[in-house]
């Protein structure tokens, strides 16, 4: 049990200081924005998961010749983002990628950004998955490097690139606390079986009522977005941060999708925005100025993708959420209904597809038919890999299912495959009866959200 709590341990600390100062109800907006921006990219760690040089050593799990870190430090951080899915940081970052920290006590630890933060076109953005991400890897070699053994988890965190189980994490940790928060030796068994998920985008949080992809948490809980932090906390060290995560929120809130940096037909996308309007409208709300989202939850029956993510958070779950500090205000809704219509701005950014990742285009998405079940994953977020016409990431089709048994892990991760628990590319069947036509315009016209 020792080992397998390590892993949880290390997502447990991610950091965020608390050392900002509380504030007022009636704070500036914008003044919390940047407060939160400095807490969550510039602040320091709490307490480190490995050491330093453990960053340094990393190149020597992986079997390959690579650049030296000391005389070639860009050239070795670029091997190390390939191979474990990471992205430069874009903000200062004492050397290390998005999603590293460096450590107060020397140390490095993981932040929010080694999920959510994410690069296209050699650009990297806070607020975008990351669907390169390849944690297990990660965890395993730097641990290993650090002179740790790998740590193990109680539940698959990863099988694919880019896809994690953030949400069992959370529900792990909160099944080693009482209600009243104190800290249990044994998990309680709140029955939750939650599979690994794409990373969401964070500028798509201002314009919803409900999050998570099931929608059942009220997108004004601050506390939710600290279930990450809870292993390491005390209930009152938790009610001291919390208004720091206020103002974190309040960034996120502040941020906006990059623009589609290719042409676009203008002609066709007007096409494509009547096609939206009588077709998409009613779920995924309207854009521009005057731009209405309705937060709508669909139905499991009738949006027919993978039901493992809506079934797997249990009632046993949710009401223990729902009885702890977490819960206090905005709780979480004890019904499940199923996936919540996400907003669609920057979509052409946010590739691969639907709460799993599981479709690479948004053709996919728009052509049940057309989804490729088994494949590669691209090797970067590289430009040389986005598809403009189909809108998202070329993948290499496989044929046969590679015994992924026989290959070393960090391979086996490149290959995604819909059969997998989870991960299913099914369902939301909307875009079928479109002609490929009507289907053409109307990808011109989401390049323009
Ligand atoms: C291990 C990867 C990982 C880490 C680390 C992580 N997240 Fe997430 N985050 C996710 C995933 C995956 C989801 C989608 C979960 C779901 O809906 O079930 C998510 C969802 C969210 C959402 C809701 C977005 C929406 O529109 O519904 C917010 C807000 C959020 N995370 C904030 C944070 C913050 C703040 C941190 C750091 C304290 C953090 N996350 C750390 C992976 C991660
Ligand atoms: C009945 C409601 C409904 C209709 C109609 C609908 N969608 Fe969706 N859409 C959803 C839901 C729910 C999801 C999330 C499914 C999931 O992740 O499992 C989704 C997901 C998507 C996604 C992927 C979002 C992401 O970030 O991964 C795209 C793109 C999309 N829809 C486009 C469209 C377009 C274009 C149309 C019109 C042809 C359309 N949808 C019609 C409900 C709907």
């Amino acid at each position: 049990m020792q080992t397998g709590l390590r892993i949880l341990r290390i997502l447990a600390i991610l950091v965020i200081a608390g050392s900002l100062p509380a504030q007022g109800q009636d704070r500036p907006d914008a003044a919390a924005v940047e407060r939160g921006r400095i807490a969550l990219t510039q602040r320091g760690h709490l307490k480190k998961a490995w050491n330093r040089e453990a960053y340094d050593r990393a190149g020597g799990q992986w079997g390959t010749t690579h650049p030296d870190p000391k005389t070639d430090p860009s050239g070795y951080q670029t091997a190390f983002n390939q191979r474990y899915g990471l992205h430069p940081a874009p903000y200062p970052n004492d050397g290390l990628p998005m999603g590293l920290r460096a450590g107060m006590n020397g140390g490095i630890q993981i932040d929010c950004m080694v999920c959510h933060g994410g690069s296209i076109g050699g650009k990297s953005y806070v607020g975008l998955g990351n669907s390169t991400l390849d944690l297990r890897t990660f965890f395993d070699d730097v641990s290993r490097a650090d002179g740790q053994p790998a740590p193990l988890s109680p539940f698959t965190l990863t099988t694919t690139r880019g896809t994690v189980n953030a949400g069992q994490i959370a529900a792990f940790l909160l099944s080693l606390r009482n209600a009243d928060f104190s800290r249990r030796r044994f998990p309680l068994p709140l029955g939750a079986d939650l599979p690994e998920l794409d990373t969401p985008a964070w500028w798509h949080l201002k314009r919803k009522k409900t999050m998570y992809y099931d929608g059942r948490t009220p997108q004004s809980s601050v506390r939710t977005n600290m279930q990450f932090i809870m292993g390491e906390k005390s209930l009152d060290e938790l009610k001291e941060l919390e208004s720091t995560f206020s103002d974190i929120r309040a960034y996120l809130l502040s941020l906006t999708p990059p623009k589609y940096p290719f042409p676009i037909d203008s002609a066709k996308a007007e096409r494509g925005q009547k096609v939206f309007l009588a077709n998409c409208k009613s779920c995924h709300g309207t854009y521009g100025p005057d731009g209405k989202y309705p937060s709508k939850i669909v139905a499991l029956e009738e949006i027919g993708t993978d039901p493992a993510r809506a079934k797997g958070l249990s009632d046993g779950l949710i009401a223990h959420y729902n009885a702890t500090w977490f819960g206090d205000h905005d709780k979480a809704n004890p019904k499940m209904v199923g996936y919540q219509a996400s907003p669609l701005d920057g979509i052409w950014a946010t590739a691969p597809y639907f709460h799993n990742g599981s479709v690479p285009t948004i053709w996919g998405v728009l052509k049940s038919s057309d989804r490729p079940s088994v494949y590669r994953r691209p090797s970067s977020t590289g430009f040389e890999h986005y598809d403009q016409t189909k809108v998202g990431w070329k993948v290499e089709v496989l044929t046969k299912t590679p015994d992924i048994s026989k290959m070393p892990g960090h391979e086996a991760r490149y290959i995604f495959d819909a059969s997998r628990v989870g991960l299913g590319n099914q369902g939301h069947t909307f875009g079928d009866e479109l002609t490929d036509a009507e289907r053409m315009d109307l990808i011109e016209y989401l390049k323009t959200l």
